[in-house]
């Protein structure tokens, strides 16, 4: 019988916390013996990188939404195809920093590109792919935005608090449209706090997960 892992993906505005809880949530795993590989999107893959690259690029600033979706699409797909599927056809954990449920939130809430092309698009670039768990870590745009611009915006972030609060907005709907996969974690309060609730929300895959440093 093939062996088959476990994919876990962490959503949120920029600046809510992703990138420490995916570290966090990592290292615990490992602890706890698993396989784990650790991405991040956009990338992961040399041809995913080199499209990250483009979008992240405040110069790119005249990319059309349209653009920005199949871009992010095309990354993805790469990275499911050389990465994702065969880390989890042996078994391993896979945790991803952002995945299809970004540019549901980004491009759709965001940009205001339609829904249903959205989702049909995340079919191609995931290849049918769906995660076993998503969590989304929810925090006021106010407060996240504080998080993020500590370091410098990047163009993305520089779009502002509206922009932020749609994104928001579209991860709650999805959230209320799959309960079961896309679970709402609070993400105010410490990263050590925020773990004991990212690690209940996993708590029916992995048992127990103790937590470390942030
Ligand atoms: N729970 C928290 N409380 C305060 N600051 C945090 C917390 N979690 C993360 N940070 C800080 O906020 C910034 C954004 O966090 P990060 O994990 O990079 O968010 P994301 O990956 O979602 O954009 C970083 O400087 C990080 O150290
Ligand atoms: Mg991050």
């Amino acid at each position: 019988m093939a062996r088959t892992g476990v994919f876990v993906t962490l959503e949120g505005i920029d600046g809510c916390g992703k990138s420490t809880q995916a570290s966090l949530l990592v290292d615990a795993l490992r602890a706890a013996g698993h396989e784990v590989v650790a991405l991040r999107e956009p990338g992961g893959t040399p041809i995913s990188e080199k499209i990250r690259a483009l979008l992240l690029d405040p110069a790119n600033a005249e990319m059309a939404p349209e653009c920005e979706l199949l871009l992010y699409e095309a990354s993805r797909a790469q990275l499911v195809r050389q990465v994702i599927q065969p880390a989890l056809e042996r078994g391993a954990v896979v945790v991803c920093d952002r995945f299809f449920d970004s540019t549901y939130g980004y491009q759709y809430g965001g940009r205001g590109l339609s829904e249903q092309l959205v989702k049909t698009c995340n079919e191609l670039g995931s290849c049918g792919v769906v995660p076993a768990r998503t969590i989304v870590f929810d925090l006021a745009p106010e407060c996240a935005l504080q998080r993020a611009t500590k370091g410098g915006a990047d163009r993305i972030e520089a779009e502002g608090l509206a922009f932020q609060q749609r994104i928001r907005e579209a991860y709650l709907r999805l959230a209320a449209q799959e309960p079961q996969r896309v679970h709402l974690v609070d993400a105010v309060g410490t990263p050590e706090e925020v773990f004991a609730r990212l690690a209940d929300a996993l708590r029916d895959l992995f048992g127990t997960l103790e937590g470390g440093e942030a």
